[in-house]
């Protein structure tokens, strides 16, 4: 049975909004967008030096699987490996499955995760964001969001395969360029995977609100954390 949630969107409208409901069985456990999309990726093209060589059809280990997020990702301390990124709230699973929702509409989200599926634990997570843009002939340009590894995990190349993963995936969506923001101490990380610092053009600006208004367009609870 799904549940109806009463809400209101972004101009203020009340609307009433279906969301499947959630099984354990899995049985409305979608993908947020099509696997299939990272079997075809080519790592070579990446500059990242992989040693072993691993891909994401191909990660090095058969419990390990790169993939997108689904909506049983929840139980699986997707947000629990975010908060080792930031602080992320409390987000119940009608809020998180809201959100799930709302991306995999828009169809602009690409969150993929790394799942140990031994423990069935997400140990690595990094966002595709495609903008549409006028400029550049109508041009896609890709942002690169909330990259985090469980740091029990850490140093066995796992940050590279998913920030490669979601790299490789906007060029196969037809971005003309990814960008990203990071703290100074991870340029070397990201310069490792082909991300440069132009000179003249390396700065990043934000302006951070005191106020949150509490419906965005899917109706989450956001909060200025990131
Ligand atoms: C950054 C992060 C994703 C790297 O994950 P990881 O799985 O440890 O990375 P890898 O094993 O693929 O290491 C890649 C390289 O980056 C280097 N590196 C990793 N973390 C680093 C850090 N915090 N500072 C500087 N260098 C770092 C490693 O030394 C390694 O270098 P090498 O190839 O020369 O040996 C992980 O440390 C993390 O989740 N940090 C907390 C969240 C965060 O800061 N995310 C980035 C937001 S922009």
């Amino acid at each position: 049975m799904p549940h109806i949630i009463d809400s209101e969107n972004v101009l203020g409208v009340n609307f009433r909004e279906e969301i499947p409901q959630y099984t354990t069985m899995g049985s409305t456990d979608q993908y947020l967008y099509d696997p299939s999309l990272l079997n075809s990726l080519d790592f070579r093209k990446s500059p990242a030096i992989l040693k072993p060589f691993i891909t994401a059809a191909d990660p090095g280990e058969p419990w390990m699987k790169v993939r997108p997020l689904r909506e049983s990702d929840y139980d699986k301390g997707f947000l629990q490996l975010l908060s080792q990124l930031t602080a992320v709230g409390n987000v119940s699973r009608v809020d998180f499955l809201r959100t799930f929702a709302g991306m995999k509409a828009r169809g602009d989200y690409f969150v993929t995760v790394i799942e140990d599926t031994r423990k069935q634990l997400i140990i690595g997570a990094a966002t595709l964001v495609i903008e549409h843009k006028f400029i550049h002939d109508c041009g896609l340009k890709a942002r690169l969001e909330d990259v985090v590894v469980n740091d029990t995990y850490r140093g066995k190349q796992l940050g590279k395969l998913i920030t490669v993963t979601v790299t490789l995936l906007a060029q196969e969506l037809g971005c003309y360029k990814m960008a990203l923001e990071c703290k100074d101490k991870l340029i070397p990380f990201y310069a490792s995977l082909g991300y440069v610092l132009e000179p003249g053009n390396s700065n990043m600006m934000q302006i951070r609100y005191e106020t949150v208004k509490k419906n965005n367009t899917n109706g989450a609870h956001n909060t200025n954390i990131s």
